[in-house]
């Protein structure tokens, strides 16, 4: 049977069919051919027409939709097929000879890193065991627990960050005391002492400058047994410094105010030679840390009898001691991911 309409139709698939194989192979996105005016036009036709000539009509509409999702999907895994372009690579991907990757002797230990090694081990040798101090805190470990009563004006020296569920950046290694004494107690028990370095890194909301970072190491440490006091806190940090820095130094205390310490103070070393530059008398003295002997209150809250048992703590800043010992000028530095400044110590 002669239909001169359906002839004109179906001749019209076949050229909207060509003219869509040919944009298929030219469109990034292979799905938006389905989306293609010439394809809606056909469909509006099929609307249109007579209803004796829909089906025949409206069956090869649907067969060139069939047809082009097919070809779609096959050009969408082709595409799959294509090498992986890692566009965070720091070269350019499609170039044919790719750069070696850096190794490992490309790095080097982070200065800050390097010297909390020397500490540790320096620690270790004294008998102290190690453990990291933690980053995230809440108010317990950062107050409570040390002694500050509630709104005491001494929180006010540890302004650090929190999280809005009141998590804390603590603002010292302190935050450890309560845990260290827990963690360790049972050693008093067994008539052994407690001795543990808990080094990590801390936080102050500060004008930063020159000396000062909003982000820093603490080197922290405590010793709690039956009849420590206060000649074996000398003893201890002066054989530290002593082994430090290479040389047998001087050492003094000077009173100070910490609320959990009682008493508490500041240790002070005389300038070691390899710091001395013609000093005048005046500044011989280096005051490096903050230290004092464990306050009862510290020690009961943690499940440790202050009447039976007996401690001292102390805690330094670790940058201190880097930026003297290099005659490094910035405090700044060491967190600026600078290659120039940290290829110095590689
Ligand atoms: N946490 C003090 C600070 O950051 C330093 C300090 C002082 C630590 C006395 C101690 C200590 O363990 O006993 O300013």
């Amino acid at each position: 049977m002669y239909n001169g309409h359906q002839m004109t139709d179906t001749s019209k698939i076949q050229e909207v069919r060509a003219v869509l194989t040919e944009r298929l192979n030219t469109l990034k996105n292979k799905q938006d051919i389905l989306k293609s005016v010439e394809l809606k036009a056909l469909y509006e036709e099929l609307k249109g027409l007579p209803a004796e000539d829909k089906g025949a009509y409206g069956k090869a509409v649907n067969d060139l939709r069939m047809e082009l999702t097919t070809a779609a999907q096959a050009g969408l895994a082709e595409a799959n097929e294509l090498p992986f372009i890692d566009v965070t690579a720091p070269f350019d991907a499609n170039v044919k000879q790719k750069p070696r990757p850096l190794g490992p002797e490309a790095g080097s230990v982070h200065p800050l890193m390097k010297e909390q090694d020397l500490i540790i081990d320096i620690f270790n040798r004294m008998g102290f065991v190690t453990i990291e101090s933690r980053q995230i805190d809440d108010d317990y470990h950062m107050f409570e627990s040390l002694n500050f009563p509630a709104d005491h004006p001494a929180r006010d020296d540890y302004d650090t960050f929190t999280t809005t569920e009141g998590f804390i950046a603590p603002a010292h290694t302190s935050t450890m005391q309560n845990r260290v004494l827990k963690m360790y107690k049972e050693n008093l028990a067994k008539g052994e002492p407690i001795a543990v370095l808990y080094p990590g890194r801390v936080y102050r909301n500060e004008d930063i400058d020159v000396t000062h970072e909003h982000t820093f190491y603490q080197y922290e440490g405590m010793v709690v047994g039956k009849g420590i006091n206060v000649g074996n806190l000398i003893a201890t940090l002066r054989a530290f410094m002593s082994e430090y820095f290479g040389q047998e130094l001087k050492a003094k205390l000077q009173p100070f105010y910490f609320p959990f310490t009682e008493p508490s103070f500041e240790f002070a070393i005389e300038r070691p030679e390899i710091l001395r530059k013609g000093d005048t008398e005046a500044d011989m003295w280096l005051e490096l840390l903050g230290c004092g002997m464990v306050h009862p209150n510290v020690l009961k809250m943690a499940g440790v009898d202050p009447e039976v048992y007996s401690g001292f703590a102390w805690g330094g800043g670790l940058e201190r001691l880097v930026l003297m010992k290099y005659g490094i000028e910035d405090i700044r530095h060491f967190e600026a991911a600078k290659l120039d400044f940290l290829r110095q110590f590689s």
